[in-house]
């Protein structure tokens, strides 16, 4: 039985997942998380509102919905707790979430780590400061505190010798060092809020898929910045790719059925790394200000560009993606003219394959096919008929070197504005 459908990034970040999990996860029994924290930043607009997640599931808005946060996830309790709070005043009880007791938790130490680390690289990675690196650094090293400690007795222990240890690395770069009592006093707080929600999530999947009970896997951050599969040094520190999933989740692989991989009809990058479709002129510009390419989680203006085909296919490949959704149509058809990268020219020779190698991302140069804009209004557009052509030429086109069925189309903000084919 394939029960299992997933959705997730396929460039690097900020495609519009929100979006694509909200329509999917509709029928969905249960709407898991899988990794990454709260660096994440989705937005699903419902009547007008407008709610931006970085922990909870986005299907979480569905009340018959089960929102799970996997073992995968970090957890920054301070960042729930206050995502549930605001949840409440819209009305959603969030008696519907679960957390794995194997998640790990996010402490202040993580947080000061990802910063001090920051500011004493030389090649920064521009993270998004929010302790994601130094929690999955204590997970391997064993020195991690998951859910199941957190809301134990065990608790202060584990939190006493940490802080211990930290300290001794803030100090030795003179940094300010950190206060146990105080960490414990606020966070045994943020504890006994949280325990109720805390379970075996793993079991709870499996006897779900036992019932033949859907579930979607939501995806957080993307392909390219996969800790294996991106473009390692500048990448996340966790797999938002398939393999992460399974790991993520405790659900093998012979369960997983759809594979969607989301992207938007240009490509946007926030923080540093390689970026061969970046577009450093006008047209860049006004993709960011058409498309409001502006963080959710640190506001940042992200780096903008073509669509790349390349990285695409790689993508493709990496996850086994079944089906693409493509949100923007609407921001690339308010442009004269659009442009599709479909190789890259390397030490002047030309190849279709992507590959995360320095040298190679630096030194490629996109190869571009060129499409019209200026599509008018496609807002209204219901089926992908009611499209004008100019539109439809494009979607094809990237069909056509994908090999891939482009199934769902975001064609304005709004939860309507999509083309489900
Ligand atoms: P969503 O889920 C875009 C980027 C950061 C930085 C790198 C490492 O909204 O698509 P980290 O804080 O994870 O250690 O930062 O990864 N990054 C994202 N970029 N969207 C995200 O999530 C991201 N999560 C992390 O900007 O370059
Ligand atoms: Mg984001």
């Amino acid at each position: 039985m394939k029960n299992v459908n997933v959705v997730l990034g396929a460039f690097y970040g900020d495609e519009g997942k929100g979006k694509v999990i909200d329509y999917l996860s509709g029928d969905a029994k249960y709407a898991v998380r899988f990794s990454g924290g709260n660096n994440a930043g989705h937005q699903v607009e419902v009547d007008g509102i407008k709610f931006a997640f970085h922990l909870l599931p986005s299907g979480i808005l569905h009340k018959g919905t089960k929102a799970v946060l996997g073992n995968g996830v970090v957890i920054d309790p301070k960042v729930l707790i206050e995502e549930i709070n605001n949840l409440k005043k819209y009305g959603y009880d969030c008696k519907n979430l679960y957390i794995s007791e194997k998640a790990h938790v996010i402490f202040p130490y993580h947080i000061a780590f990802d910063q001090m680390q920051e500011d004493i690289r030389e090649n920064k990675i521009g993270t998004t400061k929010r302790g994601i690196g130094p929690a999955y650094c204590d997970k391997y090293e064993r020195c991690g505190i998951r859910m199941e400690d957190f809301i134990s007795r065990n608790f202060k222990e584990m939190l006493k010798v940490n802080v211990k240890n930290k300290n001794t690395i803030l100090k030795a770069f003179k940094h300010e060092k950190l206060n146990f009592n105080e960490i414990y006093k606020e966070y045994k707080e943020y504890a006994k809020i949280l325990k109720p929600y805390v379970c075996d999530t793993t079991t709870m999947l499996h006897k779900a898929i036992k019932k033949n009970e859907y579930i979607l896997c939501e995806g957080a951050q993307a392909t390219l910045l996969d800790i294996d599969f991106g473009s390692y040094p500048y990448v996340t520190s966790s797999n938002p790719t398939i393999g992460g999933v399974s790991t993520g989740t405790g659900i093998g692989a012979k369960y997983i059925n759809e594979v969607y991989g989301v992207i938007k009809a240009y490509s946007s990058r926030v923080g540093e790394g390689p970026y061969v479709t970046e577009l450093l002129d006008a047209t860049g510009d006004k993709i960011r200000e058409l498309g409001h390419e502006y963080g959710t989680t640190t506001k940042r203006p992200r780096r903008c560009g073509w669509l790349d085909i390349v990285a695409l296919n790689y993508s493709i490949r990496i996850n086994g993606l079944t089906a693409i959704a493509m949100n923007h149509l609407d921001t690339v058809g308010k442009l004269d003219k659009i442009k599709l990268c479909v190789a890259y020219e390397y030490k002047g020779k030309k190849t279709e394959f992507f590959r995360t190698n320095m040298d190679f991302l630096n030194g490629s140069t996109p190869v571009y096919e060129e499409f019209e804009g200026n599509f008018g209004d496609i807002s209204k557009c219901k089926t992908f008929d009611e499209l004008p052509e100019k539109a439809k030429a494009y979607v094809r086109r990237i069909e056509e070197l994908t090999d891939t069925p482009i199934k769902f189309i975001g064609t304005g903000a709004s939860r309507d504005n999509i083309i489900v084919r």
